[in-house]
């Protein structure tokens, strides 16, 4: 796995004032990338966070299956896949995320096949691959699972009636971009419906593609014979917006996010309105803003148009700034509370539990899961070495430090510098003390 070897040394105490503007969507763009594959005509993707680790691996990923990028600069990125010349990338490419599973649907179609090497990603849950190979099986692939990799093979891809036993983001994304141009219509039941989904539905509709999504999560794809190329712009990245807001309340500041969409994150503001704190929807993005005492709340983690759980580990600090009891049930992954450890050590008082501390039991209910948190507040937090076990933790420990009054070391920066274009910037630009040392 690539390593960044180097820390931030962070000094915090002071509130974050200022504005920034948040980058294109991680969760997006990296399939629009894979997706681009599809055809051999050149896709123009704007907007494009080209900085951080996940889009320089899935570059590297296409580069090693033929994919040609044009131009790689001012988050622009022009790409072209003239030929497939090989099946397969490395096992240390497959190994830092997931993306490579969703170049099956390219190889497949182009090649007739895909050896993928077993996917690696965040310790934050098992996160099998299993709903992917079943649909993709049920689309027509064979499927072989050996050691180290995947092998599938497909003379001709054919649309399925495919149900999710979940909406998991990854498959649903998987068999949109393989549905394409298999013959026939695929119809994915339970399917999941992020933004970061819709955007890929809008660019493959650029494409050529026919995709409807029904009322009722059902996406139905009419598939094409080919595909060609297109222009599009990544949506902005709701996490990092919210990764950001929650790092303005928590140390009683007032930002402004340019680009911050409204639509794709009203869950996530309705809890910030719920806790006391408020946000003004400019035309151009949000101000979030810090007005007086916090107050508990009570949440749980859905898939969209729920509470994302990508915004839990940055909420769960800013609830540590609560007057009062807070709770999180974290429904998407079993294990999404494996940073509260180092928080602990900077004084968060946070206890985790096994049970479902929500209105409603989830798939995690009867297990041994820590997959419910109780915060108490507030606490002052203090300055600590600590280490960032994975992304989304990752800027959680920044909220954190930047809250602590004193010098906090954070290590493990690498899992930041995969989901966050030039952190060390904007939080600069907010009046944050931030150095890579
Ligand atoms: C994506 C996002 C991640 C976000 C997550 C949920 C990217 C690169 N990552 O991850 O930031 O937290 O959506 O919004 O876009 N599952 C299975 N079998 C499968 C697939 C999934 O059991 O074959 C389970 C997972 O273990 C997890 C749940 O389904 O418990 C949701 O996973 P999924 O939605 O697939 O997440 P990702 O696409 O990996």
């Amino acid at each position: 796995m690539r390593k960044n070897t180097s820390k931030f040394l962070l000094k915090g105490g002071k509130p974050l004032h200022g504005s920034i503007k948040i980058s294109g969507a991680k969760n997006a763009a990296s399939k629009l990338i894979i997706a681009s594959m599809l055809t051999d005509q050149p896709v123009h993707i704007t907007n494009c966070p080209i900085g951080i680790g996940e889009i320089i691996t899935t570059r590297e990923i296409c580069e090693a299956l033929g994919t040609k990028f044009k131009k790689y600069s001012n988050n622009e990125v022009i790409v072209q896949t003239k030929n497939v010349h090989s099946n397969s990338f490395s096992a240390s490419l497959g190994i830092i995320n997931r993306i490579g599973v969703l170049t099956v649907g390219p190889l497949l179609q182009r090649v007739g096949e895909a050896k993928i090497p077993r996917p690696g990603g965040d310790k934050i849950g098992a996160r099998p691959i299993d709903f992917h190979l079943s649909a993709l099986e049920q689309l027509g692939a064979k499927v072989k699972e050996y050691k180290d990799f995947y092998l599938l093979k497909a003379t001709k891809l054919k649309g399925a009636n495919i149900s999710l036993p979940f909406p998991s983001v990854g498959a649903t994304e998987n068999i949109l971009i393989t549905a394409c141009l298999a013959e026939g219509k695929t119809f994915i039941h339970n399917a999941a419906i992020e933004p970061e989904i819709m955007d890929i539905i809008r660019m493959l509709q650029k494409m050529g593609a026919i995709i409807d999504v029904m009322t009722d999560r059902t996406i139905v794809i009419t598939g094409v014979e080919k595909l060609k190329g297109a222009n599009h712009n990544v949506l902005p990245d709701r996490l990092e917006a919210a990764s950001f807001a929650c790092a303005a309340i928590a140390s009683k500041g007032d930002i402004t996010i340019y680009d911050a969409s409204q639509s794709d994150m009203i869950s996530f503001l309705n809890s910030i309105r719920l806790i006391g704190a408020d946000y003004e929807i400019l035309d151009n993005g949000i101000r979030f803003f810090y007005k007086g005492k916090l107050k508990p709340i009570c949440i749980e983690t859905d898939v969209h148009p729920g509470f994302m759980t990508d915004w839990q580990p940055p909420f769960v600090i800013l609830l540590t700034q609560v007057d009062g009891v807070s709770m999180i049930h974290e429904t998407v992954y079993e294990n999404r509370f494996g940073y509260v450890s180092e928080l602990k050590k900077m004084g968060a008082d946070i206890e985790l539990y096994d049970t479902c501390l929500g209105s409603l039991p989830c798939r995690y209910k009867n297990t041994n899961y820590l997959h419910s948190a109780v915060i108490k507040g507030p606490t002052t937090l203090k300055p600590a070495n600590i280490h960032v076990p994975d992304i989304r933790a990752g800027f959680s420990y920044l909220v954190a430090a930047i809250l602590a009054k004193g010098e906090t070391m954070v290590d493990g920066i690498h899992y930041i510098d995969r989901g966050y274009e030039n952190i060390e910037g904007k939080l600069s630009k907010l009046g944050v003390d931030i150095k890579r040392v």
